[in-house]
């Protein structure tokens, strides 16, 4: 990709843009109504199905609902917050349609692309940055408040950082520099945590159900906080339970439980036994010798699931 120029109009600390937002979706209408709060103006926002265009209402009232190449021809900066798969042949169509400006910033929110997929609109002379905000969205209100302090992950060409930065600060979040080459990782990474994360507890709560609990989110709410609490501030020391104890029989009993009642959670129970096992064993918490009846226990249960 071509360097981008920087126009006179951008500082290190952007004045008052006019912004368009592409789409209304959970992430455009909450950051839309972020940047008017933070001074610039969204002047055009898109949306076409009935949810993006409520949102627009409620977030960002009295902005003028319209097509996206009208949005980007209003706007010195164009807020792209659409899904994922959708955005690269979204630049390259608008790119055809010479909708794009030099000089204008250009933006969005994905986690997993990086400023490469906006090549074809950096070719007419936009500014490209990525603002990936580190949240969950679900275009409630309270989202628009949970901005504060969260981090983004902020990729953009060397000269645009301060612009970049300056922006998700005026937003409330704090900008974490991430190279372009290492965004599938910082993807992967966010996505291990947090959609693994509600996997896991949705698991753990049909099983307590099965086991004739009848809040199981009142049950796991104190034990889950304080693991994750731990674990953020401890590290690999906030392991308990019977992996890093090395008890082996009470794994296998988990493993026969669950071959009976729920067989479509052993392969992710084993897996992440496993995981947990040789995390343990690697910081120190697990002697080796303790560990191997339980290893073995593993692996024998790994060989019954795969035939
Ligand atoms: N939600 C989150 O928690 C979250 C967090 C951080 C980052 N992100 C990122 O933010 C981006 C948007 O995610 P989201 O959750 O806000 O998605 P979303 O709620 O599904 O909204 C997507 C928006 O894009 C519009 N859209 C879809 N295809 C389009 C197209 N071809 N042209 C123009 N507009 C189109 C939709 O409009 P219609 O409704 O009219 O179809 C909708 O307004 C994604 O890159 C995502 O990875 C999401």
């Amino acid at each position: 990709m071509s360097a981008p120029e920087r126009p006179a109009t951008v500082h290190d600390r952007p004045g008052r843009l006019s912004v368009g937002v592409i789409s209304a979706g959970r992430v455009g209408a909450v950051l839309g109504a972020a940047l008017n709060r933070a001074g610039h103006r969204v002047v055009a926002v898109s949306g076409v199905s009935a949810a993006s265009v409520s949102r627009a209402q409620r977030f960002l009232p009295g902005t003028p609902v319209l097509p996206p190449d009208q949005v980007v021809t209003r706007a010195d900066l164009v807020l792209f917050a659409v899904p994922d798969d959708a955005l690269g042949p979204l630049i390259a169509g608008l790119t055809k349609a010479a909708v794009f400006r030099a000089g204008q910033l250009v933006a969005h929110t994905s986690g997993a692309h990086g400023v490469s997929v906006l090549a074809p609109a950096v070719h007419c002379g936009v500014l490209p940055l990525v603002l990936h905000p580190v949240m969950t969205f679900t275009g409630r209100p309270e989202d628009l408040n949970r901005l504060a302090g969260i981090s983004f992950g902020v990729t953009a060409p060397p000269q645009l950082r301060p612009v970049a930065e300056a922006l998700v600060v005026e937003m409330g979040g704090e900008p974490e520099w991430i190279a372009e080459e290492a965004r599938p990782l910082y993807h992967a990474a966010l996505a291990h945590g947090a959609n693994h994360l509600t996997t896991v507890v949705n698991e753990a709560m049909d099983l307590l159900r099965a086991a004739g609990v009848t809040h199981p989110d009142r049950m796991l709410a104190p034990l889950l906080s304080a693991a994750l609490d731990n674990t953020l501030r401890l590290g690999d020391a906030a392991l308990t339970g019977p992996v890093v104890r090395g008890d082996a029989t009470t794994v296998a009993s988990h493993i026969d439980v669950l071959t009976q009642q729920a067989p479509e959670s052993v392969a992710a129970y084993l897996a992440l036994a496993r995981r947990t096992a040789d995390r343990a064993v690697a910081s120190g918490r697990l002697a080796a010798t303790r560990a191997e009846a339980l290893l073995d226990v593993l692996a024998s249960s790994q060989k019954g699931t795969t035939g």
